[in-house]
């Protein structure tokens, strides 16, 4: 007597308890993967057709109610149901209710582990698309700005202490090689993402005559695996996708602590519009950068799905495990917040307004031309550390008297070295960046040669 109705409940003499039931059901967040599930379910199934494995009639049979199930879940009339688990099963008890028995005929050499391996490479890829995308989006965006401010003048930083002028052109693209370098990791992750798994079957493979190779092709996948066991217990391809989003993330992070502090009364570069703040519920007066605010705490959600797919995966012996179940949701946590962050943070970059005058007066206060004094001593022979040392008295001189060296006298200069002459007074921070004239330096011209690469890398490259 089978007690057990369950799919897989034929040597089971009890039905399972339904704390259990909603315990290890996974249907709530998989069913992202119902478009992924069917079309991978319709391929198998014309490939079994193809192989002489099922009949062609039973193919078109079942292949039609699995469309019929896609577009009942695409209009919200799919009834999800907990005690068939997860979204294959799900798919499949629907499956038998519209074209009967035939059904049954659909997981004929296929194992659940194959199918959610292939699901999630599917979905992987998918989201590496459209993330693409968007960190484009994000560099036109980026070249916008700096195409825009592409004279003016900025103090630079380390420490967070004004270091020396640059160009704001060019810490904007500084932040397009951070998301260059984020395009380039997502599409190596696809290229070992998109390696086909079905045929691996539990874990050994199938015994019937299946065409792995024309599986890869309908469902396009570049490769088939390698290894049954490595396919099904493989979750390398999420691991990388999430590292790869932790690391644009962070370079957002940065990018948003910058427009918290630059919209901050102390620094006031810039203005968010209106439409990208929010207001304080006590204080009238307050305008808070938000969104800023939220991605760089985003971030942290996403570091955290990293952590802890790394540690599920961490000591699991081969093959497939229930343990992985728990790499969804992290993962698909993590696409939408990288979606949605690049979105958002992007149209608020758009529309802020940059204080450009004051960025160019501070770019000149606190002695941060300093460095360029000591260059103007070592282009006149002196060894660079003694020019630095003769520069650091020259700067204590000017703190005692609360002057800037521009205001310092010629006298002052001699009086720590002779190698001064009254040349020393056409130093300015259009000079200093100017004189940045090395490739990757923030010259003018040097900027605008990098702004016109990366807008043919943005226009050419896909
Ligand atoms: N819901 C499962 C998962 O996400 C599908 C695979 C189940 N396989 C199994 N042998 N129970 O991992």
């Amino acid at each position: 007597m089978t007690r057990n109705a369950k799919l897989w409940g034929g040597r089971f003499d009890k039905c399972t308890d339904e704390l259990v039931e909603g315990f290890s059901a996974s249907i709530s967040f998989d069913r992202r993967l119902y478009r992924q599930d069917i079309a991978g379910s319709i391929a198998h199934c014309r490939m079994l057709a193809k192989q002489g494995i099922i009949g062609e009639d039973e193919s078109t049979q079942i292949v039609v109610g699995l469309e019929a199930i896609l577009a009942e879940i695409e209009d919200g009339t799919f009834d999800f149901k907990v005690e068939y688990e997860d979204i294959h099963m799900n798919v499949e008890a629907a499956l038998r209710e519209k074209v009967g028995a035939v059904a049954g005929k659909l997981h004929t050499a296929r194992s659940r582990n194959d199918q959610v391996a292939l699901d999630m490479r599917m979905y992987v890829k998918e989201a590496i698309d459209r993330i693409v995308v968007q960190l484009r989006t994000f560099q036109t965006t980026l070249l916008r700005l700096a195409h825009t401010h592409v004279d003016v003048v900025m103090p630079g930083y380390t420490h967070l202490q004004r270091a020396q002028p640059v160009l704001l052109a060019h810490h904007f693209l500084a932040y397009f090689e951070m998301l260059q370098r984020d395009i380039a990791r997502f599409r190596d992750c696809y290229r070992r993402t998109d390696v086909m798994p079905l045929g691996s079957g539990a874990l050994a493979g199938v015994t019937l005559p299946i065409d792995r190779s024309y599986l890869a092709r309908e469902l396009g996948f570049a490769e088939i695996s390698r290894n049954s066991m490595d396919a099904v217990a493989d979750r390398d391809f999420v691991v990388e996708f999430v590292a790869a989003s932790s690391i644009a993330m962070m370079h957002l992070s940065r990018l948003a602590e910058e427009v918290v502090l630059w919209s901050s009364a102390e620094f006031n570069f810039v203005e968010l519009d209106d439409a990208y703040a929010t207001g304080s519920s006590i204080m009238p007066q307050k305008k808070n950068p938000d969104v800023a605010e939220l991605v760089r705490g985003k971030t942290g959600r996403v570091y955290g799905h990293l952590i802890s797919l790394l540690t599920t995966l961490k000591s699991l012996p081969l093959a497939y495990n229930k343990d992985m179940q728990e790499d969804k949701e992290g993962l698909f946590d993590t696409i939408d917040t990288l979606l949605v962050s690049l979105e958002v943070f992007c149209c608020m970059l758009a529309t802020m307004k940059v204080n450009c005058r004051l960025m160019g007066k501070v770019a000149a206060e606190n002695y941060v031309l300093a460095t360029d004094v000591a260059d103007y001593l070592a282009r006149k022979g002196m060894p660079f550390r003694e020019a630095h040392a003769v520069v650091g008295r020259l700067v204590r001189h000017g703190i005692d008297l609360g002057k800037p060296l521009s205001d310092l006298a010629l006298s002052d200069y001699r009086a720590q070295s002779p190698l001064f002459d009254k040349d020393i007074f056409d130093i300015t921070i259009h000079s200093s960046v100017a004189a940045r004239d090395v490739p990757g330096g923030t010259a003018p011209d040097q900027v605008r040669a990098a702004l016109a690469e990366a807008t043919r890398i943005v226009s050419e490259e896909p």
